[in-house]
């Protein structure tokens, strides 16, 4: 099935080939004065240039020729050369009607679908996801989610950081600590234990510990440095640590993305490029990619268009030491080799651009990564506080992400038990559901580029633009759906019915866009494109509900269009939601 304003547009455009004007010209917008008209065309303005014609006229021309389209109750050209249109009521309810009995409600899978490779998520191995990591989960989730939907093959890496000097600084810590544990013995040659000789509690306590301590004391940084390269150098004891901390921290991770509902197809982390390094510096040598700089390996990345200078992109430090970029482009290589991604796109904080620019090019540049694929920065904004500063605990650290969620889940059983009585289980049930869409629907509302504000109060409202508001519009629809079953009726066959009224027909107007709105959020990497259509649309079913008699209907032909139009709508809704990463209880 077409898209909304892709089947407008042809029909725009043949009236403008008839009159002998070019089709390009025939290029339709939402109307931006909707009070005017519902669709809107400026291209005879356009046109005048190339035809040397009054604009208006040529805008007659068109529209007498769409006069008789079976999609339009109202064509008309109105000076200076603007054509406005509404769009037939017949038209709305089989284009409706196709949405309800199609797949994916007529949005048709790609000819060629993309394997895509998408990182997300990047938490760091045995420090506790704090806030600064909800975002990347959050958008890269719905991202994924938005890509599968438009028919693509998409792999999703959560990129573990797992292979800097915060894997040297724990296990100095552990080894001031326990000096005695047989992972720290290098004439030791047997087998290591299974159990781990700490938990996550400890592992989140010292980590923090140890980059405090290495800060203040250069010998124990000295210390934690040794130990990294130690443990890049392949030494068994702190290999067999490193094993120990990601078990530990991976199923603690993985508890805490699953409460979010963010879920990753790979598990992979820094440390698995790791043995791709050695070859790939080699080749980079070998090749004249990369050159010494002051006893460190650095690939030249900068070129003339440059407006800012673009520094190399390091590649070894001196003392012979893997980098951020180093990993990032040996995971390149394993990601080409075992998936051969049509594109690989990264969702990381935008104060990240920088490496993502000299990574790409040194990529490009080094042959890591083929011309076919494509490399793409998906950089988001930060999660200001209301001070309009990053978000910090009250105290003015670094919040847990775990503590801002419980937070909000708390905020929200509040009023849930305020609104309705239901048994405490449920409500704390509830609660949950409808934190995690306050949470996710607040960020992904925003154009990710950009920075925003994390105001708890607006986002759990259950009026304007949040997810407690998309929430509660679908559960309102699934108890008139009960009701409706209440009575002993039931749908037989779903038949919109061409609409009557003012407030029908916005509903049908609002939700016919879908498609529009899922191929925008996918084409943009714009995940807010989604919540705009479905927060127009639950306006549009609210109006609606409160304008139309649906249950008390007499007329029973009438009713089950109504239904079949209500049924429709929060099909949509739940798959919007279902493509921001959230889901709605059944009742609130
Ligand atoms: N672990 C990194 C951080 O916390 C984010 C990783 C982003 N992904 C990547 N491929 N570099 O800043």
């Amino acid at each position: 099935m077409k898209e909304l304003i892709e089947l407008i547009e042809e029909e725009v455009r043949s009236g403008f080939t008839k009159a002998g004007l070019d089709a390009s010209y025939g290029r339709v917008t939402v109307s931006n004065r909707p009070d005017l008209c519902e669709y809107q065309c400026n291209g005879a303005m356009a046109a005048a240039k190339q035809y040397h014609k009054a604009p208006i006229i040529m805008a007659q021309a068109v529209a007498e020729n769409l006069e008789k389209s079976s999609i339009f109750s109202k064509v008309e050209a109105v000076k200076p050369g603007f054509l406005n249109f509404n769009l037939s009521a017949s038209f709305l309810a089989d284009y409706a009607n196709g949405m309800a009995s199609s797949e994916r409600f007529g949005l048709d899978k790609p000819e060629k679908p993309l394997t895509i490779i998408l990182d997300y998520g990047g938490p760091n191995v045995a420090k506790p996801l704090h806030v600064g990591h909800l975002r990347s989960a959050v958008i890269g989730e719905a991202i994924k989610r938005i890509a599968k939907f438009m028919g693509h093959t998409v792999i999703g890496d959560v990129h573990l950081g797992d292979w800097g000097l915060q894997m040297g600084l724990i296990i100095t810590e552990l080894h001031e600590r326990k000096p005695d544990l047989i992972y720290f013995d290098e004439n030791y040659t047997g087998d290591y234990p299974e159990e781990p000789p700490f938990t996550i509690s400890e592992l989140e306590e010292i980590y923090p510990l140890a980059s405090g301590k290495s800060k203040e004391d250069e010998a124990y940084h000295e210390k934690a440095l040794e130990a990294t390269k130690e443990l890049q150098n392949g030494r068994r004891g702190y290999q067999a640590l490193l094993k120990h901390i990601m078990d530990v921290s991976v199923t603690d991770l993985k508890k805490n993305y699953q409460k979010l509902n963010v879920s990753f197809d790979l598990w992979k982390g820094e440390s698995d490029a790791a043995p791709y390094i050695p070859d790939m510096v080699e080749d980079m040598k070998k090749n004249g990619y990369a050159h010494e700089s002051e006893g460190a390996l650095v690939v030249d990345v900068k070129e003339d268009s440059d407006k800012k200078e673009i520094p190399p992109c390091m590649i070894l430090k001196s003392d012979g030491a893997a980098l951020y970029n180093t990993t990032d482009l040996a995971t390149m290589i394993w990601r080409v080799n075992d998936y051969h991604p049509d594109r690989i796109a990264y969702v990381v904080d935008k104060r990240q651009e920088l490496h993502f620019i000299q990574c790409f090019r040194a990529a490009r540049k080094c042959g890591i990564v083929p011309d076919s694929c494509g490399l793409d920065f998906i950089g988001f904004g930060t999660m200001n506080g209301k001070d309009g500063k990053p978000f910090k605990t009250r105290e003015g650290g670094v919040m847990r992400l775990s503590t801002l969620i419980a937070d909000v889940d708390q905020k929200m059983l509040l009023k849930i038990k305020e609104n309705n009585e239901l048994p405490e289980e449920e409500a704390k049930e509830t609660a949950d559901i409808v934190g995690l869409a306050a949470i996710k629907y607040g960020d992904l509302s925003n154009q990710p580029s950009k920075d925003y504000i994390f105001d708890v109060d607006k986002f759990t409202s259950f009026e304007g633009n949040t997810g407690p508001y998309i929430l509660y519009t679908i559960v309102r629809m699934k108890s008139i759906i009960r009701k409706y079953e209440g009575i002993g009726r039931k749908l037989e066959k779903r038949q919109i019915l061409a609409p009557e009224t003012e407030s029908e027909r916005s509903l049908l107007l609002a939700l016919a866009p879908f498609q529009d709105a899922v191929r925008a959020a996918y084409n943009e990497n714009m995940p807010n494109r989604i919540c705009q259509y479905i927060y127009e649309l639950a306006n549009a079913f609210n109006h609606f509900y409160h304008e139309t008699k649906i249950l008390s209907c007499e007329d029973k032909e009438k009713q089950d269009g109504y239904m079949s139009l209500l049924e429709l709508t929060s099909e949509v809704l739940e798959c919007g939601i279902d493509l921001l990463g959230f889901s709605a209880p059944e009742r609130m």
